[in-house]
């Protein structure tokens, strides 16, 4: 069994971060998304790992992942030239997955539940396919699936107009080397990209075995700003352990669930888990409240802050006015004003928003 993960495509819907990173390096409680994605795969006891990058943000992921060895895992690199589908990223893995089963990873996604119960599932049933849904209230965002009572399914469409059903396919697939025959029969969809919803209709057209599973716990598609966010506070909220190991002064406090890196400086600062803190921060004079994820080498001087993610290097300093639900690109500096400003000076990037509340 092989895993591929797909981490290649646009990332246009989080700009203006993805400009100038993969989507799926935007990191969760401080740590990449697709990381996650590589840790659960890992743990379903899969560590041969192809990875599908673009030739925008591949090297990038390529250096902060590596060859895999900090997960106990062999990562090979895929390139895919154009996003031109997620089948055609199968496609173009071919020579990596050879006629292997393979679970095939969406690297943007996160799930709570373990991979391996429907691993299982799909190898002792001799399955072709297996997909995972989850009810949800904007079926239209996602490819959506009919089911009949036992689980097999009869229909899927790709970003419907009118959903025939609330089940959205999550983005992580089990796969028999049948697709490969399937993505070989079938032609790009309107939007010009050959789809995966596509090649499992054309398996359940040609009879074969496509079965689903509708999984409980929650499931995020960090595609957004407040999926982004929502993600973050659910792992904070889940899986952070407290542990301090930079520098924090008499006069700080730190209540709750808090994780400081090393090298970190906390000056008189009021610090409310669950928070995280990475590697060579200052904070001085600050309160940060939970469900806060600040990246390294920041610096936050004069903030109150909280349940906001801020990346690697940005630096805040003197604002008067508590910041929420923000997100903070690398190396962004939002700097002082005066109590009352009476004017404001921005210098904003393409596509970003601002919002004076
Ligand atoms: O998140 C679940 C949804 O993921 C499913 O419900 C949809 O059926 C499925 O098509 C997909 O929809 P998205 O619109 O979210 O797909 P997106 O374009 O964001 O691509 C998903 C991941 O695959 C992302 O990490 C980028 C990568 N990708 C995408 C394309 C189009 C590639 O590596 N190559 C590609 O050509």
């Amino acid at each position: 069994m092989k895993a591929l993960i797909l981490s290649g495509g646009k990332g246009t819907r989080l700009r203006p971060l993805t400009y100038t990173g993969a989507k799926q390096l935007v990191p969760v409680a401080n740590k990449p998304i697709l990381w996650y994605g590589i840790e659960g795969i890992v743990a379903a006891g899969i560590t041969d790992i192809g990875i599908v990058i673009s030739p925008e943000t591949g090297e990038e992921v390529k250096a902060t992942t590596g060859n895999g060895d900090r997960f106990g895992a062999k990562i090979t690199y895929i390139l895919q030239d154009q996003p031109a589908g997620l089948a055609h990223a199968v496609k173009v893995a071919r020579p990596f997955l050879g006629d292997s089963p393979f679970i095939m990873y969406l690297g943007d996604n996160l799930i709570e539940k373990d991979l391996t119960p429907f691993l299982d599932d799909f190898k002792s049933h001799h399955l072709d396919a297996l997909i995972l849904l989850r009810p949800v209230e904007n079926p239209s965002a996602f490819g959506v699936a009919t089911t009949d009572e036992k689980g097999r399914v009869l229909q899927l469409i790709e970003k419907p107009k009118d959903p025939p059903s609330n089940l959205a396919l999550v983005g992580i697939y089990y796969f028999s080397s049948t697709i490969h025959e399937a993505i070989d029969r079938i032609k790009p969809s309107s939007r010009g990209e050959l789809e995966i919803t596509d090649a499992i209709q054309n398996l359940i057209d040609f009879k074969q075995d496509v079965e689903s599973r509708i999984i409980d716990g929650w499931w995020l598609d960090t595609g957004k700003k407040d999926d982004l966010l929502g993600a973050n506070q659910i792992i904070l909220d889940t899986r952070l352990q407290s542990s301090v190991q930079g520098q924090v002064d008499d006069k700080s406090q730190i209540i709750g669930r808090v994780q400081i890196g090393e090298g970190t400086r906390i000056v008189n600062c009021s610090i409310r888990g669950p928070v995280i803190i990475g590697e060579n921060c200052h904070l001085e004079n600050c309160f940060v409240g939970p469900y806060s994820s600040i990246a390294d080498r920041s610096t936050l001087i004069d903030v109150d802050i909280e349940h906001s993610v801020i990346l690697q290097g940005a630096k805040l300093e003197n604002i008067h006015q508590r910041i929420v639900d923000s997100l903070i690109g690398r190396r962004a500096h939002v700097l002082p004003a005066p109590k009352r400003p009476k004017a404001v000076r921005f210098m904003v990037g393409d596509d970003c928003q601002i919002e004076l509340v």
